[in-house]
């Protein structure tokens, strides 16, 4: 049997998970509330407290997992994309835990980590795991692209956004109506009681299967900004309408690309994963265009679809079966590597 520590520290959460091969045993998160009232995610405020929850967090991780340390197979972690600041925490634990306990460790990139925690098992698991190959549909604070996922080590992105990500259009949309950071689950929330036929904003007209999304933030931009004219509380009194309005706003450009892509490549396996993955208009509309195409989708569980270290030790497990092991001078990278 192969136990894996995760550790996750790429952003804004300090998590750590334990894995016995791929059976999750224990998942902690410690969210940082500190970046609430700055509007979006201050760097240096995140690494200090990584630094102040790492121990807690891996201490809790191990105890619920009721496992010894001395049992643990290897140590994975984030190497990146993220924050520097951030994944340098979680990186030197690792690498210092690790020599301390001889064992090895395994680095692990956030994007391809979202993606493979479709694979992850534990007690209420019941629905099958998707079949290579397969479509995901990875959308985050910091990323939207569509992946063939070939293999638990080949993954091919054929479509990427061109300038923000979908998480990031959530959180500044947010941002422009008011409300805190992040946005995107408070977006979520307003718009169940909305009409998201009730406003139109402009939708990007991109050709193959990148994604653009700076033409429908300018286009909520400027449409607040004449009617608050207007009005002064035109955002207080339409919340629910402007929310559900520009929640189908993102979720049409969304499922626009998907369906090009399972048409283009004719696969039919779909998946969706990161952040934005927990939005409750975005699942709805996969299952709809799973009934409609005949596709197979895969929707992760609330707590694996935002940043968590379940998903860093599931891709440990998996680079652990094959030896792929990191060298203690691996550094943190800022930016994607595939
Ligand atoms: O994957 P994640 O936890 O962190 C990154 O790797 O970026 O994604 C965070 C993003 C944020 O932009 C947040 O607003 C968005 O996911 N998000 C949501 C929802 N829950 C989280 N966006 C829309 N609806 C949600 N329910
Ligand atoms: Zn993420």
């Amino acid at each position: 049997m192969i136990y894996i520590l995760g550790i996750e520290s790429s952003c804004d959460d300090t998590a750590a998970a334990v894995t016995r091969d791929d059976y999750l045993l224990s998942n902690v998160t410690a969210n940082q509330e500190v970046h609430r009232n700055f509007g979006g995610v201050v760097p240096e405020l995140a690494s200090r407290a990584h630094q102040q929850n790492i121990i807690p967090v891996i201490e809790a991780a191990i105890k619920k997992a009721n496992i010894s340390k001395n049992q643990l197979s290897a140590v994975a972690f984030t190497r990146g994309p993220g924050l520097l600041g951030s994944l340098l925490v979680g990186i030197s634990f690792a690498k210092s835990f690790a020599l301390g306990m001889k064992i090895p460790i395994i680095e692990v990139d956030h994007l391809q980590a979202h993606i493979l925690a479709h694979f992850l098992r534990d007690k209420t698991s019941v629905k099958p795991v998707p079949v290579f190959p397969f479509l995901c549909l990875t959308v985050s604070g910091g990323h939207t692209q569509i992946t063939v996922v070939k293999s638990p080590f080949e993954f091919q992105v054929i479509g990427r956004t061109i300038d923000d990500a979908a998480g990031e259009t959530f959180d500044k949309a947010a941002k422009i109506m008011g409300l805190p950071y992040p946005g995107g689950p408070l977006i979520d929330a307003y718009a169940k009681e909305g009409n998201a036929a009730a406003f139109h904003f402009s939708k990007p007209n991109i050709p193959n299967l990148d994604f653009s999304f700076s033409g429908l933030k300018t286009s909520i931009l400027y449409f607040l900004r004449d009617q608050l004219k207007l009005y002064p509380d035109f955002i207080e009194k339409n919340k629910a309408d402007l929310c559900a309005s520009i929640q189908a706003a993102i979720v049409a450009i969304l499922l626009q690309k998907i369906k090009s892509a399972a048409d283009i490549t004719g696969i039919r396996a779909i998946a969706i994963a990161g952040g934005v993955s927990a939005n409750s208009a975005l699942r709805n509309a996969l299952r709809k265009a799973e009934g409609e195409n005949n596709w197979n989708v895969f929707i992760p569980r609330m707590e694996y679809s935002t940043d968590n270290a379940a998903m860093i030790a599931i891709n440990g497990y998996f680079k652990y079966r094959n030896k792929d092991f990191a060298d203690l001078s691996v550094t943190a990278y800022a930016r994607s590597s595939f």
